[in-house]
């Protein structure tokens, strides 16, 4: 017996009729109750629909977002996720202030454009808490990341956050995939066996906030909805009938500022040209990672908890923030699962897991800690956690 075509995919695999076969699939909109509308194959959902539907039955709510993105196809849009304007361009204009900052210093560089060509901020969810922790707090209080999130992922998610700011005249990028095995060569790519390769998928989940109107001409981001159900996908998306594939069968979707877009890393996708004179697109990106997984970015999460904890305290007290959305700030901000840790001074709570960053903040906060006692039991655990 030969096992290795069952373990191993090469490029021998790929079939550009297969792929078309795949991404000819049409989205039925009577199999997704809670959508309001199918556009060029993507679902599309309202913000108060899913919200509402959560509180009633989110489990329920979850289980189709999680079709959507496996067996459906791929991605979706949630139309007004964000509906405070104000805190959108506050956030945007914190992105303006770094990236300005930052290309004096680094002169960054972009992973599929040329430096200087967009405005990047890599790891913009830590240095948008320690920057402005009172408007961090009120951007990250909406509870729909957190849907899409566990709906896709599980509980214990990782956030990570990149902002992309697109000038007019900007080119589109290549077709590809995404994290994990997205953003590796095709030699490293073949020696995963094919299992990994169907798992990367479920390691990440990609998202977007629209922080500007996105019109077509600005290029929102090119999609190929089903791809991320061809097998061959992350040996295949560098070959050059799957760039002339994808310049011809991608989709693009409109988006309004407040818009999130969700999406299976392994869709074929690829941010599109502005071909404007005028507009830039700005958008949020979204990384999430699975508790069991490693995120692309090293977060400095204990810093952001404690830079954030006295504006959340006090939007707590002041009942700005429901309890939800307490822990949906606490969610994007604190580590959620309780490994890796040093069994012998981080003892497991209950006889099986320690207390995770994220318990611990949720307690502080109902509990009403001084920030200096936080402070403390957040340096003593993660001294604790390290060994
Ligand atoms: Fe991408």
């Amino acid at each position: 017996m030969n096992y290795q075509n069952k373990t191993y995919l090469g490029l021998q695999s790929h079939d550009i009729e297969l792929l078309r076969k795949v991404v000819s699939r049409k989205t039925d909109l009577a199999k997704y109750p809670f959508a309001a509308g199918v556009k060029e194959q993507v679902l599309i959902y309202q913000a108060d629909v899913l919200t509402k539907a959560a509180k009633q039955n989110r489990q329920q709510i979850m289980s189709e977002l999680h079709h959507a993105l496996s067996s459906g196809p791929g991605v979706f849009v949630i139309k007004q996720a964000m509906t405070n304007i104000a805190v959108i361009d506050e956030q945007t204009s914190i992105y303006q202030t770094l990236l300005e900052s930052e290309s004096s210093t680094l002169g960054g560089a972009d992973h599929f454009a040329a430096a200087g060509a967009n405005g990047r901020i890599w790891n913009a969810l830590q240095k948008c808490a320690l920057y402005d922790p009172k408007s961090y707090v009120s951007y990250y209080s909406n509870e729909l990341i957190g849907l899409a999130a566990e709906a896709w992922l599980g509980p214990g998610w990782q956030l990570t956050s990149q902002v992309n700011s697109v000038p007019p005249g900007s080119q589109a990028q290549q077709v590809h995939r995404d994290y994990h095995l997205g953003f590796q060569s095709n030699e490293t790519v073949q020696a995963y066996p094919k299992i990994v390769h169907f798992l990367s998928g479920y390691l990440t989940l990609q998202g977007a906030v629209a922080h500007t109107d996105m019109p077509i001409e600005t290029g929102p981001t090119l999609l190929l909805p089903y791809s991320q159900q061809y097998e061959a996908g992350y040996l295949a998306y560098r070959e050059q009938d799957v760039k002339q594939f994808f310049e011809t069968h991608a989709v693009q979707l409109p988006l309004e500022k407040g818009d999130m877009l969700f999406f299976n890393p392994a869709l074929f996708h690829a941010a599109g040209s502005n071909i404007t004179d005028d507009k830039h697109r700005v958008a949020n990106l979204l990384q999430i990672s699975s508790a069991f997984g490693r995120a692309m970015e090293a977060v400095d999460r204990n810093s952001m908890m404690l830079a954030i904890y006295p504006a959340l305290l006090s939007a707590w007290h002041a009942k700005q923030l429901t309890l939800s959305e307490v822990q949906a700030v606490i969610q994007a901000t604190a580590e959620g699962y309780a490994f890796p840790t040093n069994l012998d001074q981080d003892p497991p709570l209950n006889g099986l897991s320690p207390e995770t960053f994220q318990q611990l903040m949720l307690h502080a906060i109902t509990a009403d800690w001084s920030v200096e006692k936080f402070d403390k039991s957040v340096r003593l655990k993660a001294q604790q956690r390290m060994g």
